[in-house]
C-alpha cells in the first residue's frame, strides 16, 4: 500500500491536485456520490481488530475524523472500512466561510472552512431514519458551554459518542477552552452529567497549549469522569492565501508532534484514558506506530482526501499482519506495546 500507488492516488496526484483546492475538494466530494462501495471490498472481518472506547464497541480502530457534514458522505464513509465515522454539528445550522477556505501546503492543507453543517435539528431528521452500521461520533462545537450541552441533550439518542471540539483554530471562539482551561472544567463536568456515552476531548496540538493540555485539561477531564482524548486537531497556521488570513494546518506535517504527544499522554495518563491519534496518518505504518505508541484508535481527514477510500482497508490489513507477527489475539494488546518493559 505504501509503495504501490493505488488508482485513487494516481487520480489525486495527476488530476485533482492540479485544480484550485476548493474546486478539487468539491470534485472529491462529488466522487463520493458514485457507488464506489461496490468497486471492491473495504471491510475487514478480522475480529481481533474489534476495540472499545468506553462502552462503545468499534469493529476496528480506524475512524474518519471530523470534517464532513453532508449526510451522503457520512453514509458512504460508513461503508468504506472505517470502524467509526465522525460528523460535525453545532446547535444551529451554519453556512460556509467565504472562499478561499482551503489551500494546499506540502502534502497537507490549511483550512478555515468553519462549521458549515445542518444544525442539530437537521441531523435529527437524517439520523432518525438512518440505521447506522458503525458507531457515529458527533463532534460538537459551540459558542459557550450552553450550546455544547444543548447539543448533547438534543442528540443523546442519535450518537454513539460525543467529541467536544475545544481546539478549532479557525473560529473566533474555537480555542477559548484551550486558552482558559478553568471554563473547560465546567464543560466537562456538565457534559458528563448529561450522558453515559463516551465523551472525547479533542485537544489542540498548538505549542502554546501544551502545558494547559497536560496540567489542566486532561486532569480536569479525568476528574470529571471523561476518559478519552483525541490528539489532535489542526495546528494554528497563518496563510495569506486564505480568506481569513489564517487557519488550521492538517496532514503529514502534524505527524511527528502527534506521535510524541500520544506517547507522552499514554505514559502520563494511560491508565485512565483512551487515546485517539489524529494528525498526518496517511499510511498504514503510521497508524501502527500511533497504536504501539499508546493510541486505541487512529483517525484522519487529509489521508482520506490524498490517499483515497482504500486507506482504511490498508491500515486494517497492516494491523492484522502485525497481530499475526506478534501472535496476538487482540488489537488491544498492541496498544502501548512500545512502552512494555
Ligand atoms: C477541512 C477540514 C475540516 C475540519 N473540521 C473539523 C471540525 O469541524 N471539528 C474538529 O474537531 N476537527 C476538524 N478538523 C480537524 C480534523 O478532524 C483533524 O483533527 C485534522 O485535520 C488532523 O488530521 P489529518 O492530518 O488526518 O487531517 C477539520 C480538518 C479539515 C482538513
Amino acid at each position: 500500500m505504501s509503495l504501490k500507488r493505488n488508482a485513487y492516488e494516481k487520480l489525486y496526484s495527476g488530476f485533482l491536485s492540479k485544480f484550485p483546492e476548493d474546486y478539487a475538494i468539491n470534485l472529491g466530494r462529488s466522487f463520493l456520490r458514485f457507488p464506489i462501495e461496490f468497486l471492491g471490498r473495504y471491510e475487514t472481518d478480522d475480529e481481533r481488530l474489534l476495540t472499545k472506547i468506553g462502552n462503545c464497541e468499534l469493529p476496528n480502530p480506524v475512524v474518519l475524523a471530523a470534517c464532513y457534514h453532508e449526510p451522503y458522505i457520512i453514509k458512504k464513509a460508513m461503508k468504506l472500512g472505517f470502524g467509526g465515522v465522525t460528523l460535525k454539528v453545532t446547535k444551529h445550522p451554519k453556512g460556509w466561510n467565504s472562499e478561499p477556505t482551503i489551500v494546499r501546503r506540502g502534502e497537507g492543507f490549511v483550512n478555515c472552512v468553519g462549521f458549515e453543517n445542518l444544525g442539530m435539528e437537521g441531523y435529527k431528521k437524517f439520523l432518525g431514519s438512518y440505521r447506522k452500521p458503525k458507531p457515529l461520533i458527533l463532534n460538537i462545537t459551540g459558542d459557550g458551554i450552553t450550546e455544547y450541552l444543548d447539543v448533547i441533550r438534543g442528540m443523546e439518542g442519535y450518537a454513539d459518542m460525543f467529541e467536544l471540539n475545544i481546539s478549532c483554530p479557525n473560529t473566533e471562539t474555537g480555542l477559548n477552552f484551550s486558552k482558559y482551561p478553568e471554563n473547560a472544567k465546567e464543560l466537562f463536568r456538565e457534559s458528563r452529567n448529561l450522558t453515559e456515552k463516551p465523551i472525547i476531548i479533542k485537544l489542540s496540538p498548538d505549542r502554546e497549549f501544551v502545558e494547559n493540555n497536560y496540567r489542566r485539561i486532561i486532569p480536569y477531564a479525568i476528574d470529571s469522569g471523561v476518559h478519552s482524548v483525541n490528539f489532535g486537531n489542526t495546528r494554528s497556521f497563518e496563510d495569506e492565501r486564505l480568506s481569513m488570513g489564517s487557519g488550521g494546518l492538517s496532514g503529514p506535517d502534524l505527524y511527528e508532534n502527534m506521535l510524541v504527544n500520544v506517547e507522552r499522554i499514554y505514559d502520563k495518563f494511560g491508565k485512565h484514558l483512551k487515546i485517539i491519534a489524529t494528525g498526518g496518518i496517511d499510511r498504514p505504518e503510521r497508524a501502527y506506530e500511533a497504536i504501539v505508541g499508546g493510541a486505541t484508535c487512529v483517525s484522519y481527514v487529509t489521508g482520506f482526501v490524498t490517499r483515497g477510500p482504500l486507506l482504511a482497508k490498508g491500515i486494517n490489513r497492516h494491523l492484522s499482519e502485525k497481530l499475526d507477527e506478534q501472535g496476538m489475539e487482540s488489537i488491544d494488546d498492541l496498544v502501548g506495546f512500545w512502552h512494555t518493559p
